[in-house]
């Protein structure tokens, strides 16, 4: 049974869909940035402004060494695992990627929903950031062959859609 894997740029809706999309499937459901702040105590921007980036990309290579070999889970990842090209080879081993993308304007309303959460857009502006971040990150989000755009459907519609689009491939032996 292969993993259903979700990349994608920070308020795409991993986390949200990734739930939803495991009780359809009746998988187990797990996130990358939870496990790490589970297993450190530490909330994500503490991570970062104790530790800074670098260590926290190695923590998050680490955990994703640790589930990529992991079957039947809905595997929620941080919006810069894709960047890593490690990381995605080990996901895709037995996991199908699937990018959930939206447009920048849409991700900076979710994002200030819950300010203070993401410090990569701590930012004067953070339109600009992101929009900067989502070019640098284009090719590595690419790696995905499935791809749904979460920007003007609600999460029910997302859901159904990736259930679509992976039916064919979800039960595949790996
Ligand atoms: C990051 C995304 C965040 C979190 C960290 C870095 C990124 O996760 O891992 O703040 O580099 O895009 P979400 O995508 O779940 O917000």
């Amino acid at each position: 049974m292969k993993n259903v894997v979700l990349l994608g740029f920070m308020g795409t809706g991993k986390s949200i869909i990734g739930r939803r999309l495991a009780v359809e499937l009746q998988y187990r459901f797990i996130d990358t940035d939870h496990l790490i702040e589970e297993r450190t105590g530490k909330k994500i921007p503490e991570i970062f402004s104790e530790e800074g980036e670098a260590y926290f990309r190695s923590l998050e290579s680490e955990t994703v060494a640790e589930i990529a070999s992991l079957r039947g889970y809905v595997i929620s990842t941080g919006g810069g695992v894709a960047l890593n090209a490690l990381n995605l080879e080990r996901l895709e081993k037995q996991g199908i990627l699937v990018c959930l993308i939206a447009r920048p304007e849409v991700i900076l309303r979710r994002v200030q929903r819950r300010s203070g959460q993401r410090p990569l857009l701590k930012d004067s502006d953070p339109l600009k950031k992101i929009k900067t971040l989502l070019s640098e990150r284009e090719v590595a989000y690419n790696r995905a062959r499935i791809k749904v755009d979460t920007s003007d459907i609600p999460i029910k519609k997302s859901v159904q859609r990736i259930l679509k689009q992976i039916s064919t491939l979800i039960g595949e032996q790996v």
